[in-house]
């Protein structure tokens, strides 16, 4: 083991903290976690473990929604300028809007928000159980923010709702078009196409499996095809190589890298176990606020 990895590992060990990892994350930081996964399973993960400082390798997001489901627990970030551009992509206007133009609405806030969204939604979902969630909602009308794109996906698979999508974007998954498929699948024709719901339709018209990052590894692992177009972020290749040796995945180039994501190293997250900080923190009538959509979340998305 490298002499950082000792490191780390003995001072998680000294405060008492917990390493939670997205697979979106450099692959030598996910193999120094303690849990690595998608965002459902580590905000439940954030929960069930016992100790009392949780360090979340992945973007503000993540660490922010523990803290607001912790708040015995400290949570701190190797970098806290690791932010995701489209949980920033809400207007509160508009859905003080739609509130007022439906009276059977329910906002559907994609756990990829900030603090103040989470507070104006009626659950949050991620990609892994929003399909799930809002099929048990009892409104008609569906507000789902930020995410157009899974907001699409969504309304494909629960057609009995009225799903209106928010006008936000992840731009590593917008990226990906028809076009690349076509190119990818022209170079290697015997592999499988699995696609992120973040994905444009474009791309999910034309996928053989949809699903979380988990999802996508799970269903890699265990299927009996052995060549794979992944069309998510290619941090879910360091899982995939380490559970699937024997397989080949094929992604997109460099250019479609989650940069935020990619901030997080063994040395930030060295120095925060350190300084024990950056620490995460929302105001308490904030987070007093935006519990309740998360908590729902869990909720629905165990059932
Ligand atoms: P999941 O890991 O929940 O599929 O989310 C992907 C993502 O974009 C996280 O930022
Ligand atoms: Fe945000 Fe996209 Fe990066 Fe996920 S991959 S953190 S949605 S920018």
């Amino acid at each position: 083991m490298s002499q950082i990895v000792d490191e780390i590992k003995q001072l998680a060990k000294e405060k008492d903290a917990v390493i939670l990892a997205h697979y979106y994350v450099n692959g030598d930081v996910q193999d120094v976690a303690d849990y690595v996964g998608d965002s459902f399973y580590l905000a439940q993960m954030a929960r069930e473990d016992p100790r009392k400082t949780i360090v979340f390798c992945g973007v503000t997001f993540m660490g922010e929604s523990a803290s607001i489901l912790n708040p015995d627990k400290t949570v701190i970030v190797p970098d806290a300028s690791a932010l995701c551009p489209m949980a920033m992509m809400v207007n509160k206007e508009k859905v003080a809007e739609m509130r007022e133009k439906y009276d059977d609405l329910a906002v559907v806030s994609y756990i990829n928000s900030y603090a103040e969204t989470k507070t104006l939604a009626d659950v949050c979902v991620t990609s892994s159980n929003a399909v799930k969630i809002v099929k048990q909602l009892p409104q008609k009308n569906i507000y789902c923010i930020p995410d157009g794109n899974l907001s699409r996906y969504i309304a494909k698979q629960v057609p009995e709702k009225n799903v209106i999508p928010g006008f936000g974007y992840c731009h590593v998954h917008d990226d990906m078009r028809y076009e690349d498929v076509e190119d990818m699948r022209e170079a290697h024709p015997n592999a499988e196409v699995l696609a992120h719901p973040e994905c444009r339709m474009e791309v999910l018209d034309e996928a053989d499996f949809i699903g979380s990052t988990k999802a996508i590894i799970n269903h890699a692992v265990n299927s009996d095809r052995d060549e794979f177009i992944v069309f998510t972020e290619s941090g879910v290749g360091h899982e995939l190589q380490k559970l699937a040796p024997e397989k080949k995945f094929y992604f997109m180039g460099e250019g479609y890298q989650c940069k935020n994501m990619k901030k997080i190293t063994l040395e930030s997250l060295r120095d925060c176990l350190k300084a024990g900080g950056p620490v995460l923190k929302v105001e308490e009538d904030v987070r007093l606020k935006a519990v309740p959509s998360l908590e729902r979340m869990l909720e629905l998305g165990s059932n």
